[in-house]
C-alpha cells in the first residue's frame, strides 16, 4: 500500500515509517520543515509538505494514498484543551479526503480511554465519550468520520519508551532534574502501562492491513508498572531522594503532569493480541528507563 504517515518524524511515526518500509509498503511522509524531509527521505519515505493546522495540506496528503497513519500531534501540553480540538479537525480533514473510498485511517488515542471501571485494566471495547481527558476529541473524531462512511481505527497507546525517550516519564524525569527529587503520589501504587516503541510500531501496520471498520487497539506490552517503580527508578538513575506527595500538592509540584501523575491506569492487550495476532515485544520499561541513565 502507498500509506501517508503523519507525524512521520516524531517518536512513534518515524518507527511506524520504518515498520511499514521493512513490510514491503511505500511511505509518504507529512512533514511540517526541511530537517524533517531530510529525515524522510533518509528513511525511505517521500516527503508530503504541510502542517496540522493547514487541512487542505493533510486532505492532499489523504488522497494521494491508499491508506492514513495519523501519529501527528503538537505536545504543547500548556494548551491541551486547544491542541485536542486541532487533533480533531486534523482527523476529521483526513477522514473526508478518505470517505467512499473504503481507505483505512488509522488514528492515535490514549490507553486511558478505556479506562471506565476504576481499578480495572482498559479494554479495547470501552470508551467513555464523557472522558474528563479533552484527548477524548480524537475518538469522538473518528466516531465521527466512521459515521460518514469512513473505514477508521484506532491505535491506543500507552508509555511508549525506549532508552532515550519514555512517554509522560519523561517529563517527570525533567521535573525531577529542576525540583530535585524524585515524586509520586500518594501511595504510588497507580499504574502506567508501557510498550517498546518498535512494539507499538507493528500494532499500526497490523491495524492498517487489516483495515476493519470501528476496531480500537491497544499497544500495550505491560499492563501496569506502578508510578512508585517509575519514580524509584528515576531517583535511583539521578541520584536524588524519592518522596511522596499529596494529591492536593500534585499540581504544584508536576504543572501540567500532575492531572496524570495520580491516574491509575492499567491496561489490558488481551483483545489487540487476539485480533491481530500481534505479540508484545523488546525491553521493559523499567530496563529502558535504566538505559537512559546509563548512557
Ligand atoms: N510517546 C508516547 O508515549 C505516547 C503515549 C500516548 C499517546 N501518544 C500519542 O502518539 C502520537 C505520536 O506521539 P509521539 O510520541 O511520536 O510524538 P512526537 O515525538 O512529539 O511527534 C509528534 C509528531 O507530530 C508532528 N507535528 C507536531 N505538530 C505538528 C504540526 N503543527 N504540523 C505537522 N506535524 C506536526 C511532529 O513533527 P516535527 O518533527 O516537525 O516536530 C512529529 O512528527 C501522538 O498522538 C501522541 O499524543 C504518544
Amino acid at each position: 500500500m502507498r500509506v501517508f504517515v503523519t507525524g512521520a518524524t516524531g517518536f512513534v511515526g518515524s518507527a511506524v515509517v520504518q515498520e511499514l518500509i521493512q513490510a514491503g509498503h511505500q511511505v509518504l511522509g507529512l512533514s511540517r520543515s526541511d530537517a524533517g524531509a531530510q529525515a524522510l527521505t533518509a528513511a525511505g519515505a517521500q516527503v508530503h509538505r504541510g502542517d496540522l493546522e493547514d487541512l487542505d495540506s493533510l486532505r492532499s496528503g489523504a488522497a494521494q494514498a491508499d491508506g492514513v497513519i495519523h501519529c501527528a500531534f503538537n505536545h504543547d501540553f500548556s494548551n491541551f484543551v486547544a491542541i485536542c480540538e486541532t487533533d480533531r479537525r486534523a482527523i476529521e480533514a483526513l477522514g473526508s479526503a478518505l470517505t467512499g473510498s473504503n481507505h483505512p485511517l488509522v488514528i492515535t488515542s490514549g490507553t486511558g480511554m478505556g479506562n471506565t471501571v476504576p481499578g480495572q485494566p482498559a479494554s479495547e471495547d470501552n470508551f467513555n465519550p464523557n472522558h474528563p481527558n479533552p484527548r477524548k476529541a480524537s475518538e469522538l473524531a473518528g466516531v465521527a468520520v466512521a459515521e460518514r462512511g469512513g473505514n477508521v481505527s484506532v491505535v491506543r497507546l500507552p508509555q511508549v519508551h525506549d532508552p532515550a525517550k519514555q512517554g509522560l516519564i519523561t517529563y517527570a524525569i525533567a521535573i525531577a532534574r529542576e525540583k530535585g527529587v524524585s515524586a509520586y503520589v500518594g501511595d504510588g501504587l497507580n499504574r502506567f502501562p508501557a510498550v517498546h516503541r518498535l512494539a507499538a510500531a507493528s500494532v499500526y501496520r497490523l491495524a492498517l492491513e487489516k483495515a476493519a471498520p470501528g476496531a480500537r487497539y491497544h499497544a500495550v506490552a505491560e499492563e501496569g508498572v506502578s508510578v512508585k517503580e517509575i519514580a524509584e527508578a528515576i531517583g535511583s538513575g539521578l541520584k536524588m531522594p524519592v518522596v511522596s506527595i499529596s494529591p492536593e500538592e500534585a499540581n504544584a509540584h508536576f504543572g501540567w503532569l500532575g492531572m496524570f501523575m495520580g491516574y491509575d491506569m492499567p491496561a489490558s492487550s488481551a483483545l489487540t493480541q487476539q485480533r491481530l495476532g500481534w505479540r508484545p515485544s523488546g525491553p521493559l520499561l523499567l530496563a529502558d528507563l535504566d538505559d537512559h541513565f546509563k548512557a
